[in-house]
């Protein structure tokens, strides 16, 4: 059975102590609630990785990750974060391939595809992102685009390393927005990728890789999202960022 997880991204947001304090939130509603083959996993800023590692200690299915992580392995780059360096502080996943990431700094499959290389060099699991804009899915390309993602960022792995990664589909026009993806459109895509990953890899590797929806997830619309035969969980923005929210999405597993 794989395993179904819900992560949340803070994103650019809580400064140190109110980072700690909606953690500390987070662990006493969750205490020892999560069951089976459910994880949470909470991705912060840099800031935060150590203290939120050493805060998730007593509680064995909260994990810790990153948001991004260089190329590099080390080196001149003023400003930046590596992945052994995230590793050191204990955290086990980082986010790679974020829609805000490919917008805003510029990170093509090309870059991405080195940063996961990297990312699993130094024993870190990535969660890769990957996800239409509207315009590609109102010109009907949603499908190629996720094609090309896979291909170029992920799909160069051998089946070993593959299997150490997430999936994370982000539809671009659901970030943040409110509008979430329909379950119809979301389990259509989801079926997609793992059909992509089996005529890639294997069956039993598609069968056993975590998929995770992102994009305006809630209480209200996770239940029907994860109902879904191939979504396995979600990645979560804004809802991440209140504890009752956040709590009630990895509850939906329960
Ligand atoms: P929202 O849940 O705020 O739409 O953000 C989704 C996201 O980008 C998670 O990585």
């Amino acid at each position: 059975m794989r395993k179904k997880i819900v992560a949340g991204n803070w994103k650019m947001n809580l400064d140190y102590n109110e980072g700690l304090s909606l953690f500390s939130e987070i662990t006493n509603m969750v205490k020892d609630e999560i069951t089976g083959h459910q994880e949470a996993v909470v991705c912060s800023p840099f800031i935060h990785l150590h203290s939120l590692v050493q805060l998730a200690k007593g509680y064995n299915k909260v994990s810790i990750g990153a948001q991004n992580a260089h190329q590099a392995e080390s080196g001149a780059y003023t400003g930046e974060i590596s992945a052994k360096m995230i590793k050191s502080v204990g955290a086990e996943y980082v986010i790679l391939g974020h829609s805000e990431r490919r917008q805003y700094f510029g990170e093509t499959n090309q870059l991405l595809a080195q940063k996961v290389d990297t990312a699993l060099k130094n024993g870190l699991k990535p969660i890769f992102c990957i996800g239409e804009t509207l315009d590609e899915r109102d010109g009907a390309r949603h499908f190629e685009v996720i094609q090309t993602q896979l291909q170029e960022g992920i799909f160069h792995l051998d089946a070993e390393s593959f299997a150490q990664l997430v999936i994370a589909y982000e539809p671009v026009w659901a970030i943040g927005t409110g509008k979430t993806a329909s379950a119809e459109q979301a389990q259509e895509i989801h079926a997609h990728i793992r059909s992509e990953i089996a005529a890639k890899y294997d069956q039993a590797t598609a069968d056993s890789m975590t998929i995770l929806y992102g994009g305006s997830c809630t209480p209200k619309n996770a239940p029907e999202l994860f109902a879904q035969p191939d979504i396995d969980g979600g990645l979560i923005g804004g809802a991440s960022l209140k504890s009752r929210d956040f709590v009630d999405i990895v509850k939906v597993f329960n």
